[in-house]
């Protein structure tokens, strides 16, 4: 069914009619800030999905959000901004399929679990929970209640990585051993608020010390790898450097005697993981967002017939050519020959939208899910899983970096799904 929507859809007028004529799908939003905003332009761009209600406990947020609602739709969405717990009056009402949560890290889980329970679909920002409490809770929750949860994961969807994904499924790089990318980002503009305080994302890093964004890279990387599709992470290791660039940043935005600049910060500069999986394969994780750097997701896949480089954006097959020699090769000839079929169709729609084109489809698949009432794409093992890092490594790192056995969320079923 989904392969005939994502047909017509992508096909022009007479998919815009069909997908039209489809039930609405009814979606209340969570957190209306930078980012929950931006989901909110790009779903009511979508034809057939409503928002009834908006929640943000920032009252000028969520006005914001609102107006735009009812400028786009002509009716104003209800607005929830009554404390920090606001969002379950908003889950119970009756006139949703789904609640999508977009506020900082701590509420992902209460949110999405409010949801499930209140029985919506459930769709969580990155990561979907930052304690490995949390992440069993929303599996139990989904079980019990049989609700979806998905994480909306948008690097899933970037054109590379679904590239990779296709040249991998047709056996271009041999046998996956190895696979590495990291979260390389320099996000101290988000570090301190305008008084010069932390951020919430600071909070975290005062007082946390692991790698506390892990799924942007490790989603791509345990599709390529098929982690809860035939393996799954065993154990993992993980080592932080000291921290240094907070304080550094801080020293010259604010002032070398500011609060920011001389408070001790948890957070290592550069944190990195190792993973091995059940099969013996391993996978290379970093996370760099304190120092200056341009941004990377660095990933990389090693097979037994050749290489990708993401950084580079060059793949290597080997080959019997002997002129061919030890050279990186360019994509576009592997773009024209495996590019995702997704992306084939879409190309156009999806490149308008942010994150080149990947916050598009991951709504869009989350939403025609709902509209279906069928799995998500990303399912509440998958949103576990890639989540359990930040609090794995966090256990490892303080345990002078040790070994940490990594929980089966699926109870057994990655042997057969
Ligand atoms: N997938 C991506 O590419 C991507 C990009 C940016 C941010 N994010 C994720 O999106 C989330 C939000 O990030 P952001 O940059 O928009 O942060 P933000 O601070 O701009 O927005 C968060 C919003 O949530 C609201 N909020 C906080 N607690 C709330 C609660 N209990 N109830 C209702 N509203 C509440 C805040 O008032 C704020 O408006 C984070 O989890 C972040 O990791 C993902």
């Amino acid at each position: 069914m989904k392969q005939i929507y994502r047909r017509t859809f992508l096909g022009g007028a007479v998919a815009s009619a069909a997908w039209a004529a489809a039930r609405p799908v009814r979606i209340g939003i969570v957190g209306v800030g930078g980012r929950g905003y931006g989901l909110l332009r790009i779903l009511l761009d979508l034809e057939g999905v409503e928002i009834p209600a908006v929640c943000d406990i920032d009252t000028k947020r969520l006005a914001r959000a609102q107006d735009f609602v009812e400028k786009t739709r002509g009716k104003r969405p209800e607005g929830y901004s009554r404390g920090e717990e606001d969002f379950r009056r908003l889950a119970e009402r009756t006139d949703l399929d789904a609640v999508l949560c977009a506020t900082s890290w701590q509420w992902h889980t209460p949110v999405a679990l409010a949801a499930m329970r209140a029985s919506k679909y459930a769709a969580v920002e990155v990561p979907a929970g930052v304690t490995l409490e949390q992440c069993w809770e929303l599996v139990k929750t989904s079980e019990q209640t049989r609700m979806p949860c998905m994480m909306l994961e948008n690097v899933n969807y970037f054109r590379n990585v679904m590239l990779v994904q296709n040249m991998i499924d047709q056996g271009l790089f041999g046998e996956v051993v190895h696979c590495a990318g990291g979260y390389h980002h320099d996000t101290r503009f988000l570090a301190f608020l305008q008084n010069g305080e932390s951020s919430w994302r600071t909070k975290f890093a005062e007082k946390l010390n692991g790698n506390l964004y892990p799924t942007h890279p490790i989603g791509p990387i345990a599709r390529w790898m098929r982690i809860n599709h035939g393996d799954r992470f065993a154990r993992l290791v993980s080592m932080s450097t000291v921290s240094r660039g907070f304080n550094a940043y801080a020293a010259r935005k604010l002032g070398p005697a500011h609060e920011s600049a001389t408070r001790r910060y948890a957070q290592g500069d550069v944190n990195t993981t190792l993973l091995k999986t059940e099969r013996g394969y391993t996978v290379a994780l970093g996370y760099e967002c304190q120092t200056p750097r341009p941004y990377d997701l660095a990933f990389r896949v090693q097979g037994t017939k050749g290489s990708y480089s993401g950084t580079l954006e060059k793949i290597y097959v080997e080959s019997d050519d002997p002129t061919q020699g030890e050279k990186w090769s360019d994509l576009q000839p592997y773009y024209d020959k495996y590019e995702h079929p997704m992306w084939k169709q879409a190309v156009s729609a999806a490149g308008r939208y942010s994150h080149g084109g990947g916050d598009f489809f991951v709504l869009r698949d989350f939403v025609e899910a709902v509209r279906q009432r069928s799995q998500t794409p990303i399912d509440v093992y998958d949103s576990a899983t890639w989540s359990a890092i930040f609090p794995l490594t966090i256990q490892s790192v303080a345990a002078g970096s040790s070994t940490v056995e990594f929980p089966d969320f699926t109870g057994g079923k990655w042997r057969n799904a």
